[in-house]
């Protein structure tokens, strides 16, 4: 059981909605959004989960939580079929929304905190240990006393996820925890979700669109798109399928012709803007080379490296399954 602690067969969402087709008329029509999708997650281990917009993965998380059921398929969350027993399994999942908030809105967080306590019947030591440790490794402690409509949003975020842990969760669902935080909450999040895995053993699905999340965070991805699972393995093998580069951008010292790069054949020119130049190269590969190359040939002022992103990689794998 434990390496199948999130179990998935041939899983399916369909919802039935209506729009408007005319004046009075409405035209009823079905939205695959999870499509028969199959997956196993061990416990202990932390995936990516990721695809791009509507493509089935907050409706996942959804179901893995028992708040939606499925249209058809098996589910089990540690044996447990979530949305025949939701309850039961909410004591062992904890989850976060990152477009949404879990916490009561006029509420400082110690008194979201604290309903918590009571509603998960959490013992008082256990729940004072973990409230000592979530405030302490995200930094909480100044905003304990604040409502939590006054938190920004990377604050919110931080005791959202604390919210979601005060229980002692078996496996943590993440639907996009970093997304509109700047880089230095990004890296306090991180860094905490890295321990908890590593020191808890946690199992943590997290939904994201910042490939640096799951290149910190996940040595498995599974990407999801249209409803369907079309890779599950690691990311350095979503770079191959996917084609995907990433870009060195250079700052010259003045304006020259492209540089020249007969020495790194993978890599080449993709826009010059006066001293500014984009070098695309293969994002499985390293940089230090091509780098090493520019600044021994060229006036190098500064340079900057750019990730590729998931959209870009997950078009790219649609593109050379074209041409199969
Ligand atoms: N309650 C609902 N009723 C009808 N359609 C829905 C409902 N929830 C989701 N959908 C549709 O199902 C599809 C998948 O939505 P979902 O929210 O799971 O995508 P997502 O992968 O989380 O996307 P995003 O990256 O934008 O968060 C979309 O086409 C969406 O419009
Ligand atoms: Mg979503």
């Amino acid at each position: 059981m434990d390496m199948d602690f999130i179990e998935l067969d041939g899983v399916e969402k369909v919802f039935d909605v209506r729009r408007k087709a005319g004046f009075l008329r409405r035209e009823r029509h079905e939205v695959r959004a999870v499509d028969g999708i199959s997956f196993r997650v061990p416990r202990g281990e932390m995936v990516g989960y990721i695809g791009p917009n509507g493509a089935g993965k907050s409706t996942t998380i959804k179901m893995l939580t028992g708040i939606l059921t499925p249209s058809g398929g098996r589910l089990r969350v540690a044996g447990i079929d979530p949305s025949r027993e939701r309850t039961k399994l909410a004591h062992r999942i904890g989850v976060v929304f990152g477009q949404r908030t879990t916490l009561w809105w006029d509420l400082p967080l110690r008194d979201s905190y604290r309903l918590m306590h009571r509603m998960y019947r959490i013992p008082d030591r256990r729940y004072r240990e973990n409230l000592d440790r979530c405030v302490e490794l995200l930094d909480l402690g100044e905003l304990l006393d604040v409502p939590v409509r006054q938190l920004s949003l990377g604050q919110r975020m931080r005791g959202d996820i604390a919210a979601a842990l005060l229980h002692d969760p078996e496996v943590l669902y993440l639907d996009e925890p970093t997304i509109g935080l700047d880089v230095v909450s990004k890296a306090k999040v991180r860094g905490f979700l890295r321990d908890l895995n590593a020191e808890r053993s946690t199992t943590v699905l997290l939904t994201t669109h910042d490939l640096t999340d799951i290149e910190q965070l996940c040595k498995r991805v599974m990407v999801i798109d249209h409803g369907r699972l079309v890779y599950d393995g690691d990311l350095a093998g979503l770079h191959e399928v996917g084609e995907s580069e990433r870009m060195l951008v250079v700052d010259l010292e003045r304006e020259l012709p492209p540089i020249e790069l007969a020495s790194e054949p993978s890599a080449r020119v993709v826009k010059v803007e006066g001293p500014r130049q984009w070098l695309a190269f293969p994002a499985a590969a390293s940089a230090a080379p091509l780098v090493a190359r520019i600044a021994a040939d060229y006036p190098l002022v500064d340079l900057s490296l750019r990730e590729p992103d998931i959209e870009a990689v997950i078009a790219k794998m649609y593109v050379s399954d074209s041409r199969l």
